[in-house]
C-alpha cells in the first residue's frame, strides 16, 4: 500500500549542461515557448512595435537577438518581411523550422549583434526581450553602430534592455516551478558596474541540480539608465530618442517604477 507521500530526496548531484541544452532547449524553446502568458505578452509587444515604429505590411524588419523567433513569427503573420538574427544556432534552427512549417515568410540566420553586417538595410530594427546589454560597454556601443548601419535612412529602431530602476526586482533569489523541477535564479545586481547577473539552476525532483555552462550572457546584463541610452543612441547617429515604460498602448513614458525601458529613435533621412 502506498501512503501517497513523496520520498524525500536522499542526495543531490550537480550536473553542468551546455547553453544549448539548458538555456536554449529547456528554457527558451520548451518553457518559454509553451507559456500562454508569454504568448500573450508577445502579441502585446508586436502591437506596440507596429504602433510606435509605424510598422506596416510589406516593410522590412530586422529582429536582432530574436531567440526562438516568437515575435518574428508574429510580425511575419502580419505581412512584415522579418529577418531574425541570434547568436544561438539552436534557437535559429528552431525559429526557421517553425517558420517553414507554418509557411511564414520569416527568415533567420546565426549572427552576433556586436559584429554582424547586413547586405541591405532594413526599414526598422528591433532588439526585443531585454536583449541589449550583454556585452561590455565598448561592445554595446559597437552593437548600436551596427544597428545604425543596418537601418535605412529615415528608418526607426526600438531597443529593450534591462534598466537599473527595475533591476532590484530581479536581485536576490527568485524561483519558478516548472514541469521539470524548480528553476532558481540567484540574481545579483552590482551597483559598481550596473550589471545584473547571477546563476540559474534547475533543481529536479530526483535531486539532480542542473547548472548552466559558459554562455553569451554569463557576464550579466549592463543596465543602462535613460541618459546613458540617450547618449549611446545619439553617439551611434540616431535622433529623437524616446523612452517608454510598458508595452501597453497608448505608449507611456518610462517612470522610475516601470518594469520596461523601451528606447525608440530615428535614423535621419540624410
Ligand atoms: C532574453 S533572450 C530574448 C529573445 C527574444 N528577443 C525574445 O524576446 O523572445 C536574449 C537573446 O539574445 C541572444 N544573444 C545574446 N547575446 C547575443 C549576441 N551577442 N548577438 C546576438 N544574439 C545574442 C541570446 O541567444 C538570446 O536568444
Amino acid at each position: 500500500m502506498t501512503s501517497g507521500k513523496k520520498t524525500p530526496v536522499q542526495s543531490f548531484r550537480r550536473v553542468e549542461r551546455s547553453w544549448d541544452e539548458f538555456w536554449a532547449e529547456f528554457w527558451r524553446i520548451r518553457l518559454v515557448g509553451s507559456d500562454d502568458a508569454v504568448a500573450w505578452k508577445n502579441q502585446q509587444v508586436v502591437d506596440f512595435c507596429c504602433d510606435v515604429l509605424k510598422l506596416k505590411r510589406g516593410m522590412t524588419l530586422l529582429d536582432l537577438g530574436c531567440g526562438a523567433g516568437f515575435q518574428a513569427h508574429l510580425f511575419a503573420e502580419r505581412g512584415i518581411k522579418v529577418h531574425g538574427i541570434d547568436i544561438t544556432p539552436k534557437l535559429i534552427a528552431h525559429a526557421s523550422t517553425v517558420a517553414k512549417k507554418r509557411k511564414l515568410g520569416a527568415t533567420f540566420s546565426v549572427g552576433d549583434m556586436r559584429t554582424f553586417e547586413v547586405e541591405k538595410p532594413f526599414d526598422r530594427v528591433a532588439i526585443l526581450g531585454m536583449s541589449f546589454g550583454f556585452g561590455t560597454d565598448e561592445e554595446n556601443r559597437a552593437t548600436l553602430k551596427n544597428v545604425f548601419r543596418a537601418t535605412k535612412a529615415g528608418g526607426k529602431v526600438l531597443i529593450t534592455g534591462q534598466h537599473p530602476y527595475s533591476a532590484s526586482t530581479h536581485a536576490g533569489p527568485e524561483w519558478m516551478e516548472t514541469s521539470e523541477g524548480f528553476l532558481i535564479h540567484r540574481g545579483e545586481f552590482d551597483p559598481m558596474t550596473s550589471r545584473l547577473g547571477g546563476p540559474w539552476e534547475l533543481v529536479c525532483p530526483d535531486g539532480t541540480i542542473i547548472t548552466e555552462g559558459d554562455n553569451p550572457e554569463s557576464e550579466g546584463i549592463r543596465c543602462y539608465t535613460v541618459p546613458e541610452m540617450q547618449s549611446l543612441l545619439i553617439e551611434a547617429g540616431f535622433k529623437n530618442p524616446l523612452f517608454y515604460g510598458s508595452w501597453f498602448l497608448p505608449p507611456s513614458e518610462v517612470q522610475w517604477f516601470s518594469m520596461e525601458m523601451i528606447s525608440v529613435a530615428d535614423k535621419p533621412k540624410r
